[in-house]
Protein backbone atom coordinates (compact mmCIF):
# COMPACT_ATOMS: atom_id res chain seq x y z
CA UNK A 1 0.00 0.00 0.00
CA UNK A 2 1.62 3.33 -1.21
CA UNK A 3 0.59 5.80 1.56
CA UNK A 4 0.00 9.40 -0.12
CA UNK A 5 -0.56 12.61 2.26
CA UNK A 6 -2.46 16.06 1.67
CA UNK A 7 -0.41 18.48 3.58
CA UNK A 8 -0.98 22.10 3.47
CA UNK A 9 -0.56 24.22 6.15
CA UNK A 10 -2.91 26.72 4.64
CA UNK A 11 -6.89 26.11 5.01
CA UNK A 12 -9.20 26.01 2.01
CA UNK A 13 -6.11 24.83 -1.07
CA UNK A 14 -8.23 21.50 -1.53
CA UNK A 15 -6.63 19.18 0.71
CA UNK A 16 -10.01 17.75 1.03
CA UNK A 17 -11.45 17.58 -2.29
CA UNK A 18 -8.12 16.29 -4.13
CA UNK A 19 -7.80 13.65 -1.88
CA UNK A 20 -11.38 12.42 -2.20
CA UNK A 21 -11.81 12.84 -6.04
CA UNK A 22 -7.80 11.07 -5.99
CA UNK A 23 -9.52 8.17 -4.37
CA UNK A 24 -12.26 8.33 -7.31
CA UNK A 25 -9.46 8.51 -9.79
CA UNK A 26 -7.50 5.46 -8.47
CA UNK A 27 -10.66 3.57 -7.81
CA UNK A 28 -12.49 3.49 -11.31
CA UNK A 29 -9.70 4.85 -13.77
CA UNK A 30 -7.02 2.25 -12.34
CA UNK A 31 -9.66 0.30 -10.81
CA UNK A 32 -7.51 0.30 -7.44
CA UNK A 33 -8.54 -0.48 -3.66
CA UNK A 34 -7.75 2.97 -1.93
CA UNK A 35 -8.21 3.68 1.95
CA UNK A 36 -9.10 7.21 2.64
CA UNK A 37 -7.89 8.32 6.15
CA UNK A 38 -10.04 11.55 7.35
CA UNK A 39 -7.28 13.27 10.08
CA UNK A 40 -9.20 16.42 10.56
CA UNK A 41 -11.49 17.03 13.23
CA UNK A 42 -13.55 19.29 10.63
CA UNK A 43 -14.38 16.01 9.31
CA UNK A 44 -15.01 17.27 5.74
CA UNK A 45 -13.85 13.74 3.96
CA UNK A 46 -16.19 11.98 6.21
CA UNK A 47 -19.41 13.91 6.00
CA UNK A 48 -18.45 14.05 2.15
CA UNK A 49 -18.15 9.89 1.36
CA UNK A 50 -21.08 8.88 4.25
CA UNK A 51 -23.84 11.13 2.80
CA UNK A 52 -24.88 9.07 -0.10
CA UNK A 53 -25.45 6.11 2.25
CA UNK A 54 -27.27 7.88 4.72
CA UNK A 55 -24.79 7.35 7.77
CA UNK A 56 -24.37 9.68 10.48
CA UNK A 57 -20.90 11.05 9.61
CA UNK A 58 -20.25 12.22 13.74
CA UNK A 59 -21.77 8.78 15.02
CA UNK A 60 -19.33 6.32 13.08
CA UNK A 61 -16.67 4.25 14.32
CA UNK A 62 -13.80 6.12 13.23
CA UNK A 63 -9.97 6.20 14.11
CA UNK A 64 -10.27 8.39 17.44
CA UNK A 65 -10.45 4.53 19.00
CA UNK A 66 -6.91 4.13 17.43
CA UNK A 67 -5.78 7.17 20.06
CA UNK A 68 -8.34 5.62 23.22
CA UNK A 69 -7.34 2.31 23.06
CA UNK A 70 -4.17 0.43 21.49
CA UNK A 71 -6.36 -3.33 21.31
CA UNK A 72 -8.70 -2.18 18.41
CA UNK A 73 -10.22 -4.39 15.72
CA UNK A 74 -9.22 -2.62 12.47
CA UNK A 75 -11.96 -3.79 10.95
CA UNK A 76 -14.23 -1.90 13.05
CA UNK A 77 -12.47 1.09 12.12
CA UNK A 78 -12.88 0.62 7.89
CA UNK A 79 -15.56 1.80 6.59
CA UNK A 80 -15.99 0.78 2.71
CA UNK A 81 -17.82 3.50 0.98
CA UNK A 82 -20.93 2.52 -0.94
CA UNK A 83 -22.51 6.00 -3.47
CA UNK A 84 -25.64 5.99 -5.59
CA UNK A 85 -25.51 4.98 -8.95
CA UNK A 86 -26.52 7.60 -11.52
CA UNK A 87 -28.81 5.35 -13.48
CA UNK A 88 -31.05 2.84 -11.27
CA UNK A 89 -30.22 4.99 -8.04
CA UNK A 90 -29.56 1.89 -6.14
CA UNK A 91 -26.68 1.84 -3.86
CA UNK A 92 -23.31 0.51 -5.18
CA UNK A 93 -19.93 -0.84 -3.94
CA UNK A 94 -16.73 1.32 -4.51
CA UNK A 95 -13.04 0.32 -4.06
CA UNK A 96 -13.07 3.17 -1.35
CA UNK A 97 -12.75 2.61 2.25
CA UNK A 98 -13.03 5.41 4.63
CA UNK A 99 -11.05 4.92 8.19
CA UNK A 100 -13.26 7.98 9.40
CA UNK A 101 -12.24 11.02 11.24
CA UNK A 102 -14.21 12.09 14.47
CA UNK A 103 -14.59 15.76 16.20
CA UNK A 104 -13.22 13.99 19.25
CA UNK A 105 -9.93 13.93 17.39
CA UNK A 106 -9.57 17.40 18.91
CA UNK A 107 -10.03 16.28 22.51
CA UNK A 108 -8.29 12.57 22.82
CA UNK A 109 -4.54 12.48 23.18
CA UNK A 110 -2.98 11.74 20.07
CA UNK A 111 0.72 12.86 21.35
CA UNK A 112 2.02 9.42 20.27
CA UNK A 113 3.04 10.07 16.67
CA UNK A 114 3.24 6.66 15.25
CA UNK A 115 -0.27 5.55 16.02
CA UNK A 116 -1.64 6.09 12.98
CA UNK A 117 1.30 4.26 11.56
CA UNK A 118 0.79 1.06 13.32
CA UNK A 119 -3.10 1.06 12.15
CA UNK A 120 -1.54 1.53 8.46
CA UNK A 121 0.76 -1.13 8.95
CA UNK A 122 -2.24 -3.71 9.68
CA UNK A 123 -4.11 -2.80 6.42
CA UNK A 124 -1.21 -3.03 3.95
CA UNK A 125 -2.04 -5.76 2.08
CA UNK A 126 -5.93 -4.55 2.18
CA UNK A 127 -5.35 -1.58 0.03
CA UNK A 128 -3.17 -0.58 -3.09
CA UNK A 129 -3.26 3.12 -1.95
CA UNK A 130 -3.92 5.38 1.13
CA UNK A 131 -4.56 8.83 0.62
CA UNK A 132 -4.25 10.69 3.69
CA UNK A 133 -6.52 14.20 4.42
CA UNK A 134 -4.65 16.53 7.18
CA UNK A 135 -6.37 19.82 8.72
CA UNK A 136 -4.80 22.87 8.17
CA UNK A 137 -1.87 23.33 10.43
CA UNK A 138 0.71 21.37 12.38
CA UNK A 139 -1.78 19.26 14.99
CA UNK A 140 -0.62 15.84 16.66
CA UNK A 141 -2.93 14.38 13.38
CA UNK A 142 -1.01 16.03 10.89
CA UNK A 143 2.48 14.68 12.69
CA UNK A 144 0.78 11.25 12.85
CA UNK A 145 -0.25 11.46 9.23
CA UNK A 146 3.47 12.80 8.28
CA UNK A 147 4.56 9.73 10.30
CA UNK A 148 2.49 7.41 8.55
CA UNK A 149 3.16 8.45 4.34
CA UNK A 150 5.58 7.38 2.40
CA UNK A 151 5.04 10.54 0.21
CA UNK A 152 3.84 14.32 0.05
CA UNK A 153 1.48 16.17 -1.89
CA UNK A 154 1.31 19.66 -1.60
CA UNK A 155 -1.72 21.16 -2.87
CA UNK A 156 -1.88 24.85 -3.71
CA UNK A 157 -3.79 27.85 -4.73
CA UNK A 158 -1.92 29.69 -7.52
CA UNK A 159 -1.75 32.81 -5.20
CA UNK A 160 1.05 35.09 -3.61
CA UNK A 161 -0.04 33.51 0.40
CA UNK A 162 0.84 30.39 -0.91
CA UNK A 163 3.89 31.20 -2.75
CA UNK A 164 4.81 32.79 0.72
CA UNK A 165 3.73 29.83 3.04
CA UNK A 166 5.33 27.28 0.92
CA UNK A 167 8.96 27.60 2.97
CA UNK A 168 7.23 26.83 6.08
CA UNK A 169 5.77 23.37 4.80
CA UNK A 170 9.22 22.37 3.57
CA UNK A 171 11.05 23.15 6.29
CA UNK A 172 8.57 21.19 8.72
CA UNK A 173 8.64 18.60 6.29
CA UNK A 174 12.59 18.40 6.41
CA UNK A 175 12.42 18.90 10.34
CA UNK A 176 10.38 15.71 10.54
CA UNK A 177 12.88 13.78 7.90
CA UNK A 178 16.20 15.61 10.09
CA UNK A 179 14.66 14.29 13.61
CA UNK A 180 13.90 10.66 12.28
CA UNK A 181 10.27 10.96 12.78
CA UNK A 182 10.06 9.37 9.24
CA UNK A 183 13.13 9.82 6.93
CA UNK A 184 11.47 7.86 4.52
CA UNK A 185 8.39 10.72 3.42
CA UNK A 186 9.51 11.93 0.10
CA UNK A 187 7.95 15.11 -1.16
CA UNK A 188 6.50 13.99 -5.10
CA UNK A 189 5.37 17.96 -6.03
CA UNK A 190 3.51 20.95 -5.62
CA UNK A 191 -0.17 20.66 -6.76
CA UNK A 192 -1.52 24.04 -7.90
CA UNK A 193 -5.26 23.97 -7.43
CA UNK A 194 -8.21 25.39 -8.28
CA UNK A 195 -6.41 27.68 -11.48
CA UNK A 196 -8.47 29.79 -13.79
CA UNK A 197 -6.79 30.04 -16.76
CA UNK A 198 -8.72 32.87 -17.94
CA UNK A 199 -6.95 35.03 -15.66
CA UNK A 200 -3.65 36.47 -17.01
CA UNK A 201 -2.38 37.09 -13.21
CA UNK A 202 -2.94 33.08 -12.42
CA UNK A 203 -0.46 32.33 -15.25
CA UNK A 204 2.01 34.92 -13.44
CA UNK A 205 1.50 33.16 -10.49
CA UNK A 206 1.92 29.51 -11.77
CA UNK A 207 5.33 31.25 -13.47
CA UNK A 208 6.32 31.76 -9.98
CA UNK A 209 5.63 28.81 -8.76
CA UNK A 210 7.69 27.25 -10.83
CA UNK A 211 10.66 29.66 -10.12
CA UNK A 212 10.07 29.60 -6.18
CA UNK A 213 9.86 25.75 -6.37
CA UNK A 214 11.93 24.76 -9.37
CA UNK A 215 10.01 23.20 -12.72
CA UNK A 216 10.16 19.70 -11.32
CA UNK A 217 8.46 20.24 -8.55
CA UNK A 218 5.53 21.12 -9.35
CA UNK A 219 3.10 19.00 -11.35
CA UNK A 220 2.71 20.02 -14.81
CA UNK A 221 -0.99 18.89 -14.49
CA UNK A 222 -2.98 22.46 -12.68
CA UNK A 223 -6.33 21.48 -11.36
CA UNK A 224 -8.50 24.14 -12.98
CA UNK A 225 -10.97 26.50 -11.13
CA UNK A 226 -14.78 24.28 -12.00
CA UNK A 227 -17.72 24.33 -10.13
CA UNK A 228 -17.90 20.88 -10.92
CA UNK A 229 -15.50 20.49 -7.84
CA UNK A 230 -17.77 21.62 -5.03
CA UNK A 231 -21.23 20.60 -6.26
CA UNK A 232 -19.69 16.94 -6.55
CA UNK A 233 -18.57 17.54 -3.33
CA UNK A 234 -21.84 18.40 -1.98
CA UNK A 235 -23.58 15.50 -3.60
CA UNK A 236 -21.40 13.65 -1.77
CA UNK A 237 -18.96 11.67 -4.95
CA UNK A 238 -15.75 12.00 -6.30
CA UNK A 239 -16.11 13.57 -9.13
CA UNK A 240 -15.48 9.96 -11.01
CA UNK A 241 -18.81 9.04 -10.00
CA UNK A 242 -20.34 12.69 -10.31
CA UNK A 243 -19.54 13.81 -13.50
CA UNK A 244 -16.45 11.68 -15.33
CA UNK A 245 -17.13 13.35 -18.38
CA UNK A 246 -15.69 16.54 -16.69
CA UNK A 247 -12.49 18.99 -18.09
CA UNK A 248 -11.73 18.67 -14.32
CA UNK A 249 -12.62 15.07 -13.94
CA UNK A 250 -9.95 14.84 -17.02
CA UNK A 251 -7.56 17.05 -14.32
CA UNK A 252 -7.43 14.78 -11.77
CA UNK A 253 -6.79 12.01 -13.89
CA UNK A 254 -3.71 13.26 -16.12
CA UNK A 255 -2.32 14.38 -12.11
CA UNK A 256 -2.85 11.28 -10.32
CA UNK A 257 -1.07 9.33 -13.69
CA UNK A 258 1.69 11.88 -12.97
CA UNK A 259 1.57 10.81 -9.32
CA UNK A 260 2.04 7.08 -10.13
CA UNK A 261 4.99 8.02 -13.05
CA UNK A 262 6.81 10.04 -9.76
CA UNK A 263 6.04 7.34 -7.44
CA UNK A 264 8.15 5.19 -10.08
CA UNK A 265 10.50 6.75 -10.66
CA UNK A 266 11.28 6.98 -6.57
CA UNK A 267 11.52 3.30 -6.68
CA UNK A 268 13.65 3.50 -9.58
CA UNK A 269 11.95 2.02 -12.37
N1 LIG B 1 -10.55 22.92 -8.38
C1 LIG B 1 -11.49 23.56 -7.68
N2 LIG B 1 -12.45 24.29 -8.31
C2 LIG B 1 -13.39 24.93 -7.58
N3 LIG B 1 -13.48 24.94 -6.25
C3 LIG B 1 -12.56 24.22 -5.58
C4 LIG B 1 -11.53 23.51 -6.24
N4 LIG B 1 -10.76 22.90 -5.30
C5 LIG B 1 -11.28 23.23 -4.10
N5 LIG B 1 -12.37 24.01 -4.27
C6 LIG B 1 -13.22 24.55 -3.21
O1 LIG B 1 -12.40 25.24 -2.29
C7 LIG B 1 -12.89 25.05 -0.96
C8 LIG B 1 -11.78 24.48 -0.10
O2 LIG B 1 -11.47 23.15 -0.54
P1 LIG B 1 -11.12 22.04 0.54
O3 LIG B 1 -12.15 21.97 1.59
O4 LIG B 1 -10.81 20.80 -0.20
O5 LIG B 1 -9.78 22.67 1.13
P2 LIG B 1 -8.94 22.17 2.37
O6 LIG B 1 -7.52 22.52 2.09
O7 LIG B 1 -9.24 20.76 2.67
O8 LIG B 1 -9.54 23.08 3.52
P3 LIG B 1 -9.23 22.91 5.12
O9 LIG B 1 -7.85 23.41 5.30
O10 LIG B 1 -10.27 23.74 5.79
O11 LIG B 1 -9.35 21.46 5.44
C9 LIG B 1 -14.09 24.13 -1.06
O12 LIG B 1 -15.26 24.88 -1.07
C10 LIG B 1 -13.89 23.45 -2.40
O13 LIG B 1 -15.09 23.02 -2.99
MG1 LIG C 1 -9.90 19.86 4.43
Amino acid sequence: MKKVVMFNRKGGVGKTVCAINWAGCLDIKYRKRVLVVDCDAQINTTTCLTLQEGDDAENINNISMLFKNSNYNVEDILHPIHLLDRRDKKLIDTNITLAPGSRELDNVDTSDMYTLRRFLEKCDDMFDYCILDCPPALTNMTINALCAADYAIIPVFAGRDSVSGYGMVIEEIDAMKQNGYNENLIVLGVLINALDRRRALEKYYKDLWKDTVGDGVIFNTAIRDSSDVPNAYEFGKPIHYYKPSSDVAGDYNNAVKEMIARIKKTEGH
